[in-house]
């Protein structure tokens, strides 16, 4: 397989490129819609097509660009069936594998940071959207997030997986990459160990997080798979801009 971790820095968002060596198929987790361009590139210079892009959910800091990546190369736009989004060419549920080229990957419903949220378990990887993140997970305070339902996903759902699989997170906000099942269970400051639903509820209860400043025109954007507002503030402008070419984590 070939295999890209891509880092969006105005969202800490990490896309993730997976290509199929055999039949040049690739699709595209998480795609933002601000870094497409450099995604671009990448594709084109890794001699991929992309078939695909792929949500965990509808995301509330950036702009998806999979209506603009479909419009450029012809890929389809894969998302939770659940979420039920016209735009969608590919309904993703859970049981229902997931095949790109060579490559199959089986959906996980991970509830908690939004309701309709999955996870995708490729071989020896999980990419896990905004359910677990590296020391943490994604907040459970708007978009019909539960804490209680973060709590399970989490621990019975992604726990289960086997130890050594790595843990490849929608987001990082301080430069780490990549974990692993084992070391998330045992290290988790949330959710690792012996946290309790009422320690974990408590702790996501009081984290006094800020409104996110995007999110007004992310979710009904990202309902739209990915259109940007015309009217957007001036301060928020650069969501919808290309990103530069600078070096990326
Ligand atoms: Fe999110």
């Amino acid at each position: 397989m070939i295999f890209r971790q891509l880092f969006e820095p105005l969202s800490s968002t990490y896309s993730y490129l997976l290509g199929c060596e055999a039949t040049g198929q690739a699709v595209l987790i998480d795609p933002v819609i601000a870094a497409m361009e450099r995604d671009l590139s990448e594709i084109s210079r890794l001699g991929l097509t992309l078939a695909y892009s792929l949500e965990t959910h509808i995301h509330a800091d950036h702009i998806t660009a999979g209506l603009e990546l479909k419009k450029r190369t012809g890929s389809r736009i894969a998302a939770p069936a659940c979420d039920q989004l016209a735009c969608a060419d590919v309904g993703i549920a859970e049981g229902t594998p997931f095949r790109v080229g060579n490559m199959t990957l089986r959906p996980i419903h991970t509830p908690g940071h939004t309701a309709g949220h999955f996870a995708y378990l490729l071989d020896d990887r999980v990419f896990s959207g905004d359910a677990l993140l590296i020391d943490g997970c994604g907040r459970t305070d708007f978009q019909n997030g539960d804490a209680e339902a973060m709590y399970r996903s989490v621990r019975e759902t992604l726990f289960s997986l086997p130890g050594e699989v790595l843990v490849y997170p929608a987001h990082d906000y301080q430069g780490r990459h990549v974990s692993s099942i084992a070391q998330e269970m045992a290290r988790n400051p949330r959710l690792g160990g012996e946290t309790t639903l009422a320690e974990f509820k408590n702790i996501m209860a009081n984290l006094n997080l800020p409104y996110p400043k995007f999110i007004d025109f992310a979710v009904p954007g990202n309902q739209r798979c990915g259109v940007c507002p015309p009217d957007l503030p001036e301060n928020l402008k650069e969501y919808c801009r290309q990103m530069s070419d600078s070096p990326q984590g």
